[in-house]
């Protein structure tokens, strides 16, 4: 069943920080407005993509968020009707994971800055936006030059899910590895965030506190879990309010990843039921869908901050957007272990 997932036309405009008027005046791309005109209607939102990238994703959100009878408390689901006082910084926004995270933020009215190396791939994957909701400004973190503090200027929350590849691919190009990715552009931005942010959602993964044994050291071979690790202890050692999601081996599309899960193609449309742990002994798969709503249930409940979980997904039913069955598992998983253990540098 697909639904509308927001309450009024979108109209056409980016603006990108640093590099102006990069889309603000001659949109270059076909416009198209992930919402209906009505709220009343059920319409689609595939009736509005112009590619087949942002349909894509917003099938993929609209499956996600099916609409929920369960609870009655709909305060983070999506909800139209409702003007969220947010405004979500997501870093790594054009990744697999993140695309997932800003077209479900932009489904449920909440307002979004982006930070990307390339900001004409967010045209390409979110439609052409109004920059009161999505707001693009062009960076890579491995460059503190790029963090510019006026980035974080009115962001309550941020979003980090960059990543690259754990071996060596053409995505490393550029000195891409995950030293500087998930070591230095952590570091670089933690560095440069402001206090008031209520929390930072940073997406590590499973397997981070043991690199030296199998079968993580293998992944590991070029550092990728130890550098994530790093990166961890660092947002923990900040001072800045946190969780930290791990996921496992990540599963669905849109698959931006040339690993293994690129090449098998998995699909998770089922896999929906959710295991949340913590003190990294999952070892599993789970869907980039579940990660990206992890994500933004985590921002909202307030226990979640200062820990750490692991997630994955597993054939069945889950909680889909519900905040309410988000709390029980986040609260199972609590489990009075350390958040933080030893620092790696
Ligand atoms: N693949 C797995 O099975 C797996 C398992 C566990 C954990 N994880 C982790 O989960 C997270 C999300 O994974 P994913 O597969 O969804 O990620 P992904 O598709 O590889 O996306 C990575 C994102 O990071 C951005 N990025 C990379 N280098 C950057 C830089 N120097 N400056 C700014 N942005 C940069 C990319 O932007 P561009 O568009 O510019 O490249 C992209 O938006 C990552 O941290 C990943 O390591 C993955």
């Amino acid at each position: 069943m697909s639904l509308s997932l927001l309450p009024h036309s979108i109209n056409l405009k980016f603006s990108v920080k640093r590099h102006h008027k990069f889309f603000a005046s001659t949109p270059k791309f076909s416009s198209f407005s992930l919402l209906p005109t009505t709220t009343s209607a059920v319409i689609s939102p595939l009736s509005f993509a112009s590619d087949a990238s942002t349909r894509h994703v917003a099938r993929a959100v609209a499956e996600e968020q099916a609409p929920d009878t369960s609870s009655d408390d709909k305060a983070e689901a999506p909800n139209p009707s409702k003007v969220s006082s947010k405004l979500v910084l997501v870093i790594g926004g054009s990744g697999g994971v993140g695309q997932l995270v800003v077209a479900s933020l932009l489904s449920r009215g909440i307002k979004s800055r982006l930070l990307l190396r390339d900001p004409s791939k967010a045209v390409s994957l979110f439609g052409q936006q109004n920059e009161d909701t999505l707001e693009v400004w062009k960076g890579d973190t491995r460059n503190p030059n790029d963090i510019d503090p006026a980035m974080f200027e009115g962001v309550t929350h941020v979003i980090c899910c960059t990543g690259t590849t754990a071996f060596p691919s053409r995505r490393w190009d550029g000195d891409n590895t995950p030293e500087k990715v998930d070591w230095e552009g952590i570091r670089n931005l933690v560095n440069v965030m402001p206090h008031s942010v209520k929390r930072l959602i940073l997406v590590s993964s499973v397997g981070v506190t043991k690199y030296n044994e199998l079968p993580w050291s293998i992944m590991n071979l070029f550092g990728v879990l130890k550098y994530k690790k790093m990166g961890e202890d660092f947002v923990c050692n900040s001072g800045i309010p946190y969780t930290i999601i791990r996921p496992g081996r990540l599963t669905d599309g849109p698959y931006t990843s040339y690993d293994l899960n690129t090449l098998l193609k998995a699909t998770a449309g089922e896999r929906r039921a959710v295991i949340l742990d913590q003190g990294d002994n999952l070892v599993g798969e789970v869907s980039r869908l579940v990660v990206a709503e992890a994500c933004i249930q985590a921002m909202d409940i307030e226990f979640t901050e200062g820990q750490i979980y692991e997630i994955n997904s597993v054939k069945g039913e889950g909680p889909g957007c519900d905040p309410v069955k988000w709390r029980d598992l986040f609260k199972a998983a609590q489990a009075n272990k350390p958040s933080c253990t030893s620092s790696l540098f």
